[in-house]
This record gives structure tokens, C-alpha cells and sequence, in this order.
């Protein structure tokens, strides 16, 4: 499995981790942004990092290609990589999708590191191994499960993220804190994402990332247990999906967290969970992020992506994670389109 690491500051743990490993000859994969304002920060303190060969590329989800990829593999190949060279991934999750997705095809499998930059990789793409570029307009259509050698949770690079990535990355912490149960979750629901400080960020980040990871070592291919971290994302991919469509698209993490809602109606209507984690979710999620972007006349649409998402087992049904309490998921459970129409009506109502 993955060796996670939590500082304040990775470089130190870099190094070591590096030393370990033999000093291998090091690629970092950035983005031009991070290449520009977290590269040289790591490159102070880490002599490894300073003397890496740097491979950039085009910053935004858009840029997750095959194109991209075989740039990479092209670049990786001039410069003499071989299947002892490591990749350090720096960047949020498109960078260590695509960069994961290039080290584990690069020679049949070069190890890899992540560092992520971003709230929302830092808890969920950096850590878990799922690799990907997107392809045909579809995300994520293309990639192989590789876990990484290593991953560097760090709260240096989260201090100048705009309130907007912060939320992002917390609509994904509120799943996890579901998922982990009562303790977690009051815990999540207290603290104030943008304007936490990073002492007591670091430990939240350590319970989050701890939940992801004991389900992907449970079921890393995603057979049964890891379908429970779908939770809130059969309508939150929905909602996210409609958004892009419409031309006002939110960042994955609000449509998770309005997804979220949805789900826990859902867990009421359907499994019984108490309203009482139902109401105080939607009081943090409404807070937050404010009124789903949805109106009646959306459901059709609605119900039509979710019919076609991926995770669905059997064509035409739609598949949920829902929650029996928190703490229990329910993975493979479904809804008629009834049910799950009058679900977005009480989450709209609640938020
Ligand atoms: N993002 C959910 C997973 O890694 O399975």
C-alpha cells in the first residue's frame, strides 16, 4: 500500500523517502502553475527535487489527454527514463491523475509519488491509486488502478487556495466524515473550512485521507467495500454534469456535497437512517455552499445522466451509496425515478 505522509512542510519527508528509495533519478510532473509557485518552494529545502528533470503541463482538466500523455511519455523517453527513475506528481488532481495514469503505462511501470496541491487531491485524487485521462468527451474513460509509492499530505500549498478550491476539497471531507461515523462528522460539521488554521487542519486531513485508505486497502479495484466512497456522487455527478452542460459549471466538490443531501434523503426514505445527521448536513451544506442549482424542470435530465452513469449495474437502473447511520454504508442500492425525484425535492427544500 501507500506510505502517507502528513506535514506541514513535505520537503523534509521527500528526501527521506527518496534516500530510502536509493536516490532513483527523479521527474516532476506539475502544471505551469504549480511548476511556477510549488516547485520552487520544494526545491529550497529538497536537493533531490532541485535536481529533477521538470516535465509541465497545460493546467486544467481539459489538458487530461491522451495527448498529454504521450507528451510525457515522449519527454520521459529523451530524457532516459527507466523503470528505476521515480515521478513526483505535484499538482491537484488532474496533474496526479494524468501523471499517475503516465508512470504506471511509462515501461509497463515506473513507481510514483504524489504530492498534492489542492484540498480536494490532497483527500481524495492523490490518494486511492485510480489513474486516468479523459477521452471521446468522456472523464476518466481511459486509466489503470497503480497505487503510488508514497503520498505527501502537507498543508504548505493550501494557505493560498481560493475560498472556492477549499470548498471543493471539504465537499469530499464531509463524505468521508459520513462514511467514518457520528464522531467524524460532528468534528467536520464544526470546523470552518476557510479559515482553518493548519495545525488544526493537518489531524482532519489525517482522519479523512485514513477513511479513504482503509477502504481501498479493503477493495482497491473498486469489487464491493469502495463503491461506499460513490456516496453523494450518483446525483452530485448529475448535478455537476447539468451544470457544465448549462454553461455555470461548479466545482466537483459543491455538487458533491448537494449530492450528499440527496443520498441522505434517500438514506431516510429508502434504509430508515435517521433525519437527525439529515438536517444537520443540509444546515452545513446550505451554509456553505447555498441552494442546489436545480429547478423541477431539470429532472428529466437529471434522472437521464444518472441512468447512464458508469457505476450503474444493470442498464436503466440507478445505483446509490446510502447510509443505514453514519458510519454504515449501503453500496449497490437503487431508486425509482419517483423516489429519487422526491429525494431532490426535500434536498432543495433543505438547503
Ligand atoms: N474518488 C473515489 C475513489 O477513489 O474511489
Amino acid at each position: 500500500m501507500t506510505t502517507l505522509h502528513f506535514h506541514p512542510d513535505p520537503a523534509p519527508a521527500i528526501e527521506a523517502a527518496l534516500h530510502a528509495a536509493g536516490r532513483p533519478r527523479l521527474f516532476v510532473v506539475a502544471d505551469d502553475n504549480t511548476a511556477r509557485l510549488c516547485m520552487p518552494r520544494l526545491a529550497d529545502t529538497s536537493p533531490a527535487v532541485a535536481d529533477a528533470v521538470l516535465l509541465t503541463v497545460r493546467p486544467g482538466d481539459e489538458a487530461k489527454t491522451l495527448g498529454a500523455a504521450e507528451s510525457l511519455w515522449q519527454r520521459l523517453t529523451d530524457a532516459g527514463a527507466t523503470r528505476r527513475s521515480m515521478i513526483l506528481n505535484l499538482g491537484g488532481g488532474m496533474v496526479t491523475d494524468l501523471g499517475g495514469f503516465v508512470a504506471a503505462t511509462f515501461k509497463r511501470g515506473v513507481p510514483y509519488m504524489n504530492v498534492p496541491t489542492t484540498l480536494l487531491g490532497a483527500v481524495d485524487a492523490a490518494v486511492g491509486g485510480k489513474t486516468a485521462v479523459n477521452f471521446a468527451g468522456l472523464k476518466n474513460q481511459v486509466g489503470v488502478f497503480a497505487q503510488p509509492a508514497a503520498t505527501f499530505v502537507s498543508t504548505c500549498f493550501l494557505s493560498t487556495l481560493p475560498e472556492r478550491e477549499l470548498l471543493s476539497g471539504y465537499g469530499e471531507m464531509l463524505k468521508h466524515a459520513l462514511l467514518n461515523g457520528p464522531g467524524s462528522l460532528s468534528a467536520i460539521l464544526d470546523c470552518h473550512i476557510t479559515s482553518i488554521d493548519p495545525s488544526t487542519l493537518l489531524p482532519l486531513l489525517r482522519e479523512s485521507v485514513a477513511t479513504k485508505e482503509k477502504i481501498v486497502a479493503a477493495d482497491s479495484t473498486e469489487q464491493g467495500l469502495r463503491k461506499a466512497l460513490n456516496l453523494g456522487h450518483t446525483a452530485g455527478h448529475a448535478i455537476e454534469e447539468l451544470a457544465l452542460a448549462a454553461g455555470h459549471p461548479v466545482p466537483h466538490g459543491y455538487a458533491v456535497a448537494w449530492g450528499l443531501v440527496v443520498a441522505l434523503v434517500l438514506s431516510h426514505t429508502e434504509r430508515g437512517m435517521s433525519t437527525q445527521w439529515l438536517y444537520a448536513v443540509a444546515d452545513g451544506v446550505r451554509s456553505h455552499y447555498g441552494p442546489m442549482p436545480v429547478e423541477c424542470s431539470d429532472y428529466p435530465a437529471l434522472l437521464a445522466l444518472m441512468a447512464h452513469d458508469k457505476k450503474n449495474s444493470t442498464p436503466g437502473s440507478i445505483n446509490f451509496t446510502l447510509l443505514d447511520a453514519p458510519g454504515c454504508p449501503a453500496i449497490d442500492c437503487t431508486a425509482t425515478p419517483e423516489a429519487i425525484t422526491t429525494a431532490f425535492d426535500i434536498a432543495r427544500d433543505l438547503v
